[in-house]
């Protein structure tokens, strides 16, 4: 079966001047993707690249098999889903409004995250960080697509709705085969669900593998991070790897539903 989505020697970047360079990667349906690399490694511009957001330099991006060259829009049709690093939720409606707009199956969304029911009447604004990023994987989950790009699952959040967010995508590749591209900081932990890896290292991919092929290269992984490193690593509180990362201004806008604070 041909990868939901595949990358053959891909770059892009940004006013013309490449970012990433020759990227091959590849999901399959069903499989949940991690991407790793440290703060300005090229993370959200390689997810921006595959989104469609960014335009490609070389190489080409294949969906199904299909090369395309298509905008995001189009490539959400065709069952792509993007989302950003700040919360894809409208912060000045309440859930039960969020999880009507933009084709979502709000049956389905509560069905993933039962624990949105109870809060349904809440303005997202309102909410913890931990629960508008549930709102965010619900209302991505709940439109059903093919491909899942989440970049920065769960940046800030703590350690036990970090394994409810990452369960959750784990179980949509199980259940749904929905093949999932995630970046994502907290990596032990993603090592346990993740069937793959990949380290990006100043634009490049650097190491690929199983988590067991990378815990056998666990000094590889780190030295990444080292060599990119603009931030010293943190530790979290529950002894988590989790390197710091911050946001990134001025990029494309992402899809509609951009939050507001
Ligand atoms: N809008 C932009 N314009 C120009 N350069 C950018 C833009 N956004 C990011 N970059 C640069 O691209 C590189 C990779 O950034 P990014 O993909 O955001 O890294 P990561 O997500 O891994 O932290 C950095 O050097 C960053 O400064
Ligand atoms: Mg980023």
């Amino acid at each position: 079966m041909s990868a939901a989505l595949q990358l053959d020697g891909f770059s892009t970047g940004y006013a013309g001047h490449p970012v990433v360079h020759d990227l091959n990667l590849e999901v399959h349906p069903g499989e949940v993707v991690a991407l790793f690399g440290a703060n300005g490694a090229g993370k959200t511009t390689t997810i921006l690249g595959i989104a469609g957001e960014l335009p490609p330099h070389a190489g080409q991006i294949s969906l199904f098999g299909q090369s395309t060259k298509a905008r995001l829009h189009r490539r959400a049709r065709g069952g792509l889903a993007l989302v950003t690093e700040e919360r894809s939720v409208f912060m000045r409606m309440t859930v039960r409004q969020n999880l009507l707009v933009g084709r979502c199956d709000a049956k389905r969304a509560l069905e993933l995250f039962p624990e949105l029911d109870r809060l349904q009447d809440r303005r997202a604004g309102l909410l913890s960080g931990g629960e508008q990023q549930m709102l965010t994987l619900a209302r991505a989950l709940a439109r059903r697509p093919k491909i899942l790009l989440f970049d920065e699952l769960s940046l800030g959040l703590a350690p036990l709705v970090v394994t409810r967010l990452i369960n959750a995508v784990r179980a949509a590749a199980d259940d749904d085969g929905v093949a999932v591209l995630v970046v994502e900081q907290h990596i032990q932990r993603m090592l346990r669900s993740a069937d793959r890896v990949y380290v990006l290292q100043r634009g490049r991919i650097v190491i690929s593998g199983t988590p067991d092929e990378l815990a056998a290269n666990a000094a590889a992984v780190e030295g990444a991070y080292l060599a990119d490193a603009v931030v010293p690593a943190t530790t979290t509180a529950d002894d988590e790897t989790c390197v710091a990362s911050s946001q990134t201004g001025g990029r494309p806008q992402g899809p509609t539903e951009k939050g507001k604070t």
